[in-house]
């Protein structure tokens, strides 16, 4: 049998494989609120097979959205529709997983296939940018945020703990912190984005803080049986590689001694100068120093929509779980096109019955 499919238990969940798909912006909604598209979406995807399905990066205040189209979960009405979709995701036999999110100083954009550029000042769909301090991303999103004051950060923190709330009453079973990808809380850990010369700056423990302390919110009202998770950039590929490797492993020591149960390691993207190693399966070996140095149990993506890749990153210990994301859109029945290619017996059982009788009989 291969590894993908053993099945993985983390607190008081059971995943039916080690396939779990990371959240994935749909740029479809209206002030917040669920429709058609993402009902439909999430349920095909778990129906395809996955173990985990991790709802797109889900706004905790309107200004963290991405885009004017972006998931939101800041208010009591949101919930309704993220139950449906928790609740369709939970009968095709996947576990439902949401991300909560706060886009900094990245927030207020154009879709990505509308310019994913800033919009602009005098368009209605305009709000004010939040970030650690007042330093633009650069490239597409140049505006200049408006630096939070101490009171700003709480109410982002309380933000969190009460989208948490609002992610258990709507049924999901796996809560992803969004701490990666150049948003809020990756700004006040990076120092591309960082300048502040109070306790939320400085050293890798002051601008630690914000992610820490957002934690510690979310685990007060998260429940212990289930994995609190985040999604933590840990190397930006900007020539300061070992010192950020190095910083984010000592701070995910602190969110593991704070209750965190799994991290998804991924990239800071804090600066469009980057220098990213792009191919498949890249991120193996940081995901493996990850999981070896901190002792956390660890899943990660980019490029491992292949399945050799992906059983290749469980055989060789560099994760517990693989995000396969795109090779989702592109074959929402991806896990049973890898259980096939794997030969694992009966590949067609990974898909529900209503598909899978059909695909076993008539041979
Ligand atoms: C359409 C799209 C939307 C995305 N939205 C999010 C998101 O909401 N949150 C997040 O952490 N990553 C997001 N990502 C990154 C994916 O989770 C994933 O890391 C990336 O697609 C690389 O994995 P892959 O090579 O398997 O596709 C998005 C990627 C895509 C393609």
């Amino acid at each position: 049998m291969s590894h993908l499919f053993t099945d993985f238990q983390l607190k008081g969940v059971t995943l039916r494989n080690r396939i779990a798909i990371p959240p994935m912006c749909q740029y479809s909604s209206v002030d917040g609120y669920t429709n058609d598209w993402h009902t439909v979406h999430y349920s095909s995807l778990a129906r395809g097979g996955a173990g985990l399905v991790i709802v797109e990066a889900t706004a905790v205040s309107p200004e963290g959205r991405i885009s004017p189209a972006c998931l939101g979960i800041w208010n009591d009405d949101h919930i309704e529709g993220l139950a449906k979709i928790a609740a369709g995701i939970k009968a095709a036999g996947a576990v439902p997983g949401i991300q909560i999110a706060h886009a900094g100083r990245k927030a207020n954009a154009n879709r990505p296939w509308e310019g994913d550029n800033h919009i602009s000042e005098g368009d209605p769909r305009y709000w004010t940018t939040l970030s650690p301090s007042p330093v633009a991303f650069g490239a597409n999103l140049t505006r200049v945020p408006r630096e939070m004051t101490l009171e700003d950060i709480s109410r982002a923190q309380a933000d969190f703990a009460a989208a948490a709330k609002r992610a258990l009453q709507a049924g999901f079973e796996w809560l992803e912190l969004h701490f990666a990808h150049g948003y809020l809380a990756q700004s006040f850990f990076s120092v591309h984005a960082n300048q502040r010369t109070d306790q939320y700056g400085g050293d890798s423990r002051g601008r630690g803080r914000f992610l820490l302390e957002s934690l510690d919110a979310v685990r007060h009202v998260w429940p212990e049986h289930l994995p609190l998770t985040a999604r933590f950039g840990v190397i930006e590929f900007d020539g300061r590689d070992e010192e950020t490797l190095a910083e984010a492993i000592d701070l995910s020591r602190s969110f593991k001694e704070h209750g965190l149960d799994f991290l998804s390691v991924s990239m800071g993207f804090s600066t469009p100068q980057a220098n990213i190693p792009w191919g498949a399966a890249f991120m193996g070996p940081v995901s493996q120093r990850v999981r070896r140095e901190t002792g956390l149990p660890v899943a990660s993506a980019w490029g491992f929509g292949t399945p050799a890749l992906a059983e290749g990153a469980l055989a060789k210990e560099q994760m517990d779980l693989v995000m396969v994301g795109r090779a989702h859109l592109q074959n929402p029945h991806w896990p049973f096109y890898a259980a096939s290619e794997l030969k694992e017996e009966n590949a067609a059982s990974v898909l529900p019955h209503p598909y899978s009788h059909w695909l076993s009989r008539y041979r």
